[in-house]
Order: structure tokens, then C-alpha cells, then sequence
């Protein structure tokens, strides 16, 4: 179990908030707000209980080195404009600069460090690194989630150091997530889609173990289809996985999980925004052509079983959906679920970057039961992986000073 914020006592503490403060970000400014709002119900309820916030995260990939536009300092003033309130900011994230910040705090105060990443040790966990970073806090709330697959300083070596707790951001994606594939209500059906299944092979091994449907779309399917010996024209796909993608349907048959295969493609002899396009049965793609989405007759074959349903994970476009018109299948499933989640006969939960972005296209990102904010570690959870980030908020702290 993992210890959450009705466990920790906050007030008049410093509080090292772990963030994941790596947003997307067009010409300097922030294009996506998402994960700061979502970060909002726990520096409120930290800020409201008295403790100085604290936030730590990282943004993109400096990789140990100073990076002038890896700043967190236009994401802090984001920060605050969702918050409605002023969010300080300190151009190191250890030392002096860092140390002089938190001293400078009230109870309520909320600052954001600079990036993690601008220092070599938070990526390799260095031991000296996370306790420089223990230094600025008296207890550790990790709502990271979508950081929690590294094993970094930020995310895991602090840790050690203190009092752990989830944050409210995490604790939601762990429950929903646990309720979508721990314990969740039978048949549950996964949708895995995207374009390699080289990516996602650790994924569909786990999925097929563990749920009763598993539907295969986007350009992965065509790896399947072409390893059924089916002929896949000019379609993206992995000559060299044929043997997996049988060795994933054998397992699947031995497992008693369904796997629903593309039975129509939406075909064209160029891919670019609204060429000439064709749809045909998986048997008849024609050579000089490449498949790009599933086809109506799949969406709709899929559909007509939502009823018997209870449980859905989505994972990945099922076409090439940020090019028009091959967004139809996805945008009409999205529909389909949406309305069945709503209508309050199916636990949904979507997740990965790709999907976020598809949902949001397909206009129902408020829908599902549960969308996760995470990419990399919503796929890792799912392959069944174990999250550092995760594991680290367990610990018996009892012992800790
Ligand atoms: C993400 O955006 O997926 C997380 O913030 C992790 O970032 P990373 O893939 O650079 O570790
Ligand atoms: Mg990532």
C-alpha cells in the first residue's frame, strides 16, 4: 500500500512536491495545461494545510547539462496561472540558490526548483544528489505518476530520506488503474493499437494473460495480418516480429483471450491529408496501397459487443488519426465508448500520449472513467512492470527522523 495525504502532517512543514512539470510547449509558452491542472488538487489541499510546496520535476531531455530552454521558469508562471495565485521560482534545484528559496517561504507558499535534469545526479540516482535534494524538505509527496517508471533521484533516491506520501494525482491514477486491470469487472477488453508491435510486445504478452478481448488496430495489426499470411501491399509493418505476432495469437488461444483482428482497412496509394482512399477487405489490399486506419466494418463489428463489456483499456490510435480522414475509426469508437461510459455500463480507462491526443481530437477527454496523465509509465503498469517511483511510497518510515 502506498501511503497517501490523509497519512501525512503537514503544516508548517516543507513539503518536496515531485511534479511531472514536463508539459507540452509551443514558441516558449505551455500548449497543453493538462498535467498542471491536474497537479492543482494537491498543491491546494498541501497549500491550504500550511506547508511550504516545494515542487521539484524535470522538462524534456538535458540530459545532466544546463540547458537555457529546458527552464522550468516559463512553466512555473503557467503553474500559477492555473493555480490563481503567485508561484515562486529558483534557478537551481540544489545549493545555495535553492536553499535561500525555501528559507525565503511561508506556510502556504508554493515555489517551483529549476530542472532536475540540469544536474547529471538526478538521472543517475546518484546517492549524494538525492540527499542535496533532501536537504530542502521535511517530507516527500510524489504525484509524478508519470514519472514513476525512472529510478531517479527526484522520483526515488529522496525517498529514502524522508516521509513518502502519493500525492492526490497519483493516488487517483493508481486507483483507476488498479480498478481497470487489478480487480476490474469481467470481460474486460484491452484496445492496443499504434504502430509497431515492437514497442508494445512486453504489453500484449501481459494483456493477453490478463483480459478476456483483445482488440489489435492501428499500424501493429498489419504485422498480424501479414504474419496470417494475409498480404499487406505497401502497409507499415514488421516482416521480422511474423513469429511473435503467432507466438502472441497461440499464447492468447492457450489463455482464453480473444483477439479481434482488423476485417476491413481503409487503404491509400499515398499518405498525406485527404488522398484518394478506398476501403477493402483485409483479403484484397491491393498491392500499391497501404493500409491507414481500420476499416467501418471493424468499428462497427466491435462496437456491437460493447454491451457484454464491463471493462476497457485503450491504448493507442487505431489509425493513423493525426492525418484526416484516418481518424474516423478512432473518433467513432472514441464515440461509442464515450456513450457507453456515460450511460454507466462500462469502466473505461485510456492512457499513453498518443491516446491522450486522439481523445482529445475525438473531443472526449472528459468522458472516460479514468484518462490517465501519463505515457511511458501508464505502458509500463500495464505491461505489469513495477514502478520505482510507485514502490519508493511504500516504505515504513516509521524509522526516519
Ligand atoms: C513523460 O512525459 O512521459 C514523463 O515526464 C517522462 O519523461 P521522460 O520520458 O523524458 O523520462
Ligand atoms: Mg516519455
Amino acid at each position: 500500500m502506498t501511503n497517501n495525504l490523509d497519512d501525512a502532517d503537514v503544516a508548517g512543514k516543507r513539503v518536496l512536491l515531485r511534479a511531472d512539470l514536463n508539459v507540452p510547449m509551443q514558441g516558449g509558452a505551455v500548449s497543453d495545461t493538462t498535467r498542471l491542472e491536474r497537479l492543482v488538487p494537491t498543491i491546494k489541499e498541501l497549500s491550504d494545510k500550511g506547508a511550504k510546496v516545494i515542487v521539484l520535476s524535470h522538462f524534456d531531455r538535458p540530459k545532466g547539462k544546463v540547458v537555457d530552454a529546458m527552464s522550468l521558469r516559463p512553466i512555473a508562471t503557467a503553474l500559477g496561472e492555473v493555480l490563481g495565485r503567485h508561484v515562486a521560482f529558483a534557478a537551481d534545484c540544489i545549493g545555495p540558490v535553492a536553499e535561500a528559496a525555501v528559507a525565503k517561504l511561508h506556510n502556504g507558499d508554493v515555489l517551483v526548483l529549476e530542472n532536475t535534469r540540469f544536474h547529471a545526479g538526478e538521472e543517475t540516482n546518484d546517492a549524494g544528489f538525492s540527499k542535496e535534494l533532501a536537504k530542502l524538505g521535511d517530507i516527500y509527496v510524489n504525484d509524478a505518476f508519470s514519472a514513476a517508471h525512472r529510478a531517479h533521484a527526484s522520483t526515488e533516491g529522496v525517498a529514502k530520506h524522508m516521509p513518502a506520501f502519493a500525492g492526490r494525482l497519483m493516488q487517483a491514477e493508481l486507483h483507476a488503474l488498479e480498478k481497470a486491470l487489478g480487480h476490474p469487472a469481467r470481460p474486460v477488453a484491452a484496445i492496443v493499437a499504434g504502430s509497431k508491435v515492437s514497442t508494445k510486445l512486453d504489453l500484449l504478452s501481459n494483456l493477453v494473460a490478463k483480459v478476456d478481448i483483445l482488440v489489435i488496430g492501428g499500424a501493429m495489426a498489419n504485422t498480424f495480418l501479414a504474419a496470417q499470411g494475409y498480404s499487406v501491399g505497401k502497409s507499415l509493418q514488421e516482416a521480422n516480429l511474423h513469429d511473435t505476432a503467432r507466438e502472441i495469437l497461440k499464447t492468447a488461444a492457450v489463455k482464453g483471450c480473444e483477439i479481434i483482428l482488423p476485417l476491413d482497412v481503409v487503404v491509400s496509394e499515398t499518405f498525406a491529408e485527404h488522398p484518394p482512399t478506398q476501403v477493402v477487405k483485409i483479403d484484397a489490399i491491393p498491392a500499391n496501397m497501404m493500409a491507414l486506419d481500420v476499416g467501418p466494418a471493424t468499428v462497427a463489428a466491435f462496437i456491437q459487443r460493447l454491451p457484454e463489456i464491463k471493462t476497457i483499456i485503450w491504448n493507442g490510435p487505431l489509425g493513423a488519426f493525426e492525418t484526416k480522414p484516418f481518424d474516423a475509426s478512432t473518433n467513432a469508437l472514441a464515440d461509442a465508448i464515450s456513450a457507453a461510459t456515460k450511460a454507466g455500463k462500462i469502466i473505461s480507462v485510456g492512457g499513453g500520449g498518443d491516446t491522450v491526443s486522439a481523445l482529445k481530437l475525438a473531443g472526449v477527454q472528459h468522458d472516460l472513467t479514468y484518462l490517465s496523465s501519463a505515457g511511458g509509465a501508464f505502458l509500463e503498469w500495464m505491461e505489469g512492470k513495477i514502478l520505482p517511483g510507485v514502490v519508493a511510497l511504500s516504505q515504513d518510515f516509521s524509522n526516519i527522523g
